[in-house]
């Protein structure tokens, strides 16, 4: 089920999401034996990070919340693995870049594309170096100014990857789309907190986290379902899809992908068992490929 998006050619529309599978060929090359279209690789900065202490994740009914810390080896460490990937992977490799600042965002994702990054997604749900507290995804000004420094940057297809929290995502989506993003991927994780009740203290070391996994399924569709009436680039659906139904619901939503994240961590095959499904649907419903059911749920 081969589909393009933004330049890039996919195997078919399933991706790994960014933090999943850390940053080692091996773990991709797994990734893309269990079906995947294309690979996000997790977030990686200019510097190498060591994250947070434990617990970094909590299980909940209906998924994850994390707080990783972004823990990655750096750019310059990472673009030695880029490059052996390179070798091995016949899927798309897109490198998802996290930074502080406009400059750090851009000198990254240059080394990535340099190292043959066939696109780049950049994470905005980090705060700015001189405006703490507030992440850079959730100012229009700050958005715009990350994405155009990265667009000039690089000459590769350029993905942005919203933070759901936000008031008005639609300013957002449309602040990056200006400053020249190519697509959009929805979305991040949702601002969440665990208290254990014996302790009486939140249980992540960071306090707060992101939550992920079917519990945000019906947020991140409303948000794929919001942005596709207001851009007019390729959306990417990510948040709590699990099965198949669950992709149709974000193809038929506005995405022209989408990526799975939490669903990976039980299932390496995840990515085949949706392909599989979606193609039979669209068969019984007598279409030819995945872009003609896209958007279909805003038909009047
Ligand atoms: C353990 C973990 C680590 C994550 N790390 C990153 C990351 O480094 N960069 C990023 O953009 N998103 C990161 N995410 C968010 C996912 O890419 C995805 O947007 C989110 O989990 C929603 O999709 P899902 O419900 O399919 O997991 C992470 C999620 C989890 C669960």
């Amino acid at each position: 089920m081969h589909t393009t998006l933004a330049g890039l050619n996919l195997a078919n529309p399933t991706m790994l999401a960014s933090g999943i599978m850390g940053y080692t060929a091996e773990s991709f090359l797994q990734v893309a034996k269990g079906g995947a279209g294309a690979i996000v690789t997790k977030s990686v900065g200019t510097q190498p990070r060591t994250g947070y202490a434990n617990p970094i994740v909590v299980q909940t009914k209906a998924g994850l919340i994390n707080a990783v810390g972004l823990p990655n080896p750096g750019i310059d460490i990472f673009t030695e693995e880029i490059k052996y990937t390179k070798t091995l992977l016949h899927i798309p490799l897109i490198v998802s870049i996290f930074g502080y600042s406009a400059e750090d965002y851009a000198t990254a994702a240059k080394k990535a594309a340099n190292a043959g990054a066939d696109a780049v997604e950049l994470n905005v749900s980090c705060p700015h170096v001189k405006q703490t507290g507030a992440e850079i995804g959730q100012s229009p000004k700050l958005l715009a100014e990350v994405t155009q420094q990265v667009k000039a940057a690089i000459n590769k297809p350029l993905i942005v990857k919203l933070s759901p929290n936000v008031t008005d995502l639609g300013v957002l989506a449309q602040a990056a789309v200006e400053a020249g993003a190519d697509a959009l991927t929805a979305i991040n994780t949702l601002r969440a907190i665990a208290i254990d009740s014996e302790t009486q203290q939140p249980i992540l070391s960071n306090i707060k986290g992101g939550m992920s996994g079917p519990a945000i399924k019906p947020v991140a569709l409303r948000c794929v379902y919001d942005l596709s009436q207001i851009v007019d680039v390729p959306i990417i659906g990510c948040g709590g899809i699990t099965t198949w139904q669950d992709a149709v619901e974000f193809f038929l939503a506005g995405a022209s992908a989408i990526q799975i994240g939490t669903a990976v961590a039980d299932n390496m095959a995840v990515f085949s068992t949706i392909t599989k499904g979606v193609e039979s649907y669209l068969r019984q419903k007598h279409y030819k490929n995945v872009e003609e059911i896209v958007g279909l749920a805003h038909r009047k």
